[in-house]
């Protein structure tokens, strides 16, 4: 690659939190850690041009301004442009060279357009890996190490889970004192083995509603500030990421279900809890999650949910009752999702260059 101009294209996933990231200090620091599954099919593809700018070429007025196109799904989009305004202040710092060039971000989604998957964590990743791409070529000496640690670093700002898409089946955010290396900076790959139980875990999100939420993330997270609950629910974070680093080495899936599920639920009820209030559950919501229950006790198949900020499901279970959840998923859940879209996910390994 000449320094001059060229070309990256990288995919990264989007993930799912077991134990949530909800509430944070100044500067993306996550109020309590977190851990997630790496999704293998819900990813972003971006692919970033960049030129170098030459003293002749700016016009007048815009030398020290960052210069950039986006494209999203081959068209420009214009509506997109703050949010990487504001994430390539956020990082200027730490990669100096970004008012040098012009960037041109073509980006696009494997998932379905508004279908109410976020797609920050996945697209703030995908332009992560990109730009530290460029780093590594101004600076080829750097460590792997140090490139995907920066790069989830950088991805972190641009939006906190993101943090979690860059590389690793099972990635854990932020300081816990039994987790190796982890950092509130940065995702770290789980250190330990993990059981085969959790070998190519599946997540189908079931598709409730993909109209746009109520609440942000941002203002949730804001929310958690003069939460009355907030300190008691950063300590059960930790508690439960303690439970789960036990759970992922003995593979004992009953006690992970409890702890999976109880997080779901507590995320929801922090919404619930704070003032403003509110509820992105939707009836189709609660529906699903009665009827996974009442399909797991009567089969006894390790079977659970969890959610995100907002109404759809993630049904997730191990690779070996595959079969038999989508045949259940058909038969009982489609019904409750719009559309009777659903996507089939698993764990996958984080970032990837194309
Ligand atoms: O990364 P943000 O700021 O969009 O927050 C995401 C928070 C949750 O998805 C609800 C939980 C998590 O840990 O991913």
């Amino acid at each position: 690659q000449s320094i001059e101009s060229g070309q990256f294209q990288w995919s990264a996933p989007s993930n799912i939190a077991l134990v949530k990231y909800w509430g944070k200090k100044d500067n993306q620091i996550p109020a309590n850690p977190s851990v997630s599954f790496t999704l293998n099919n819900c990813k972003t593809i971006t692919k970033l041009t960049f030129a170098k700018k030459h003293i002749s070429t700016p016009p007048i007025g815009t030398e020290n301004k960052f210069s950039f196109d986006l494209l999203f799904e081959g068209k420009p989009k214009e509506d997109f442009k703050p949010k990487i305004q504001k994430f390539f202040e956020r990082i200027e710092s730490y990669l100096p060279f970004l008012k040098d060039y012009h960037f041109t971000i073509d980006t696009q989604n494997t998932f379905p357009h508004s279908s109410g998957i976020a797609s920050s964590a996945s697209g703030m990743a995908a332009l992560a890996m990109n730009l530290m791409s460029l780093e590594k070529t101004l600076n080829p000496a750097m460590t792997d190490d140090y490139f995907y640690k920066k790069a989830s670093f950088l991805a972190r700002l641009g939006s906190g889970s993101a943090c979690r898409s860059i590389k690793g089946q099972v990635v854990a955010w932020g300081q816990q004192a039994n987790i190796e290396g982890s950092s509130d900076l940065f995702g770290v790959e789980f250190p330990s083995a993990i059981h085969e139980n959790f070998k190519n875990y599946q997540d189908t999100i079931l598709l409730v509603d993909k109209g746009e939420k109520q609440v942000s993330s941002t203002v949730g997270h804001d929310l958690m500030h003069d939460h009355p609950f907030a300190e008691r629910r950063f300590a059960q974070a930790h508690e439960n990421l303690d439970k789960l680093i036990a759970l992922f080495e003995n593979g004992n899936l009953e006690e992970f279900i409890k702890i999976i599920e109880s997080e779901a639920l507590t995320l929801h009820s922090m919404m619930m809890t704070s003032m403003p209030y509110y509820i992105l559950m939707k009836p189709n919501t609660l529906q699903i999650i009665n009827t996974i229950w009442k399909f797991r006790n009567e089969t006894q198949i390790p079977v659970c949910f969890t959610l995100d900020a907002g109404a759809n499901v993630h049904v997730l279970y191990p690779e070996n009752q595959k079969e038999k959840v989508l045949q259940f998923i058909k038969d009982e859940l489609v019904d409750y999702c719009q559309n009777a879209q659903y996507i089939c996910d698993e764990i996958g390994n984080g970032a990837m260059q194309l």
